[in-house]
């Protein structure tokens, strides 16, 4: 079984599944969001603790794309790193799901074949690449470290952004 989760992971393309963590909705509508593309398994999906303010400001998490061939579990967590398991689902042959039984701090997933990593599934944590407002526009947060989450963690919309990350805006929605 291992080896078969591995293979199918390897053949659907390991770059395929997308998480978004979304502030303020629990129901993965509309919410400003921030986006770990491409993540992989048993990797945490987590902003810096600076930026979660709260501790656990996310409301919902929707994983995206996900190869209809996976069977996975997707795993919302709480606390830094994703020390503590919030909330688990499986997934098999869906596209997409909507954890909500928040809140959350990140989310990871892994292949229902294989044991976790680790006490609760990570192996390693990465930050978000994009970021995400409910009116529309994203922005590339791979190299930032500042405002920019601020202004989206407290409710603002994209006309609140200062002018300095227009650089960052990404044109195509992505
Ligand atoms: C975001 O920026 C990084 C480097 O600053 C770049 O490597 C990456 O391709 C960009 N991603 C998108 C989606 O524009």
């Amino acid at each position: 079984m291992r080896i078969a989760a591995t293979f199918l992971a390897l053949v659907a393309g390991v770059a395929a599944l997308d998480v978004w963590l979304n502030w303020f909705d629990n129901k993965c509508r509309d919410a400003n969001s921030v986006r770990c593309k491409s993540l992989a398994p048993n990797v945490c999906c987590t902003v810096s603790r600076a930026h979660r303010r709260r501790g656990n400001p996310f409301s919902s998490i929707e994983f995206r794309d996900v190869p209809r061939a996976w069977k996975i579990e997707a795993r919302g967590y709480r606390g830094d790193d994703c020390r503590m398991r919030q909330d688990t689902r499986a997934m098999r042959g869906s596209l997409k799901l909507c954890l909500d039984h928040g809140a959350f701090s990140g989310a990871g997933y892994g292949f229902l074949a294989e044991r976790a990593v680790g006490a609760e599934g990570c192996s390693s944590s990465v930050r978000p690449s994009i970021l995400s407002f409910s009116d529309g526009p994203q922005y590339n947060i791979t190299d930032l470290d500042d405002d920019l989450l601020d202004v989206a963690a407290l409710g603002g919309r994209s006309m609140d952004v200062p002018q300095k990350f227009d650089a960052n805006r990404i044109d195509e929605a992505l």
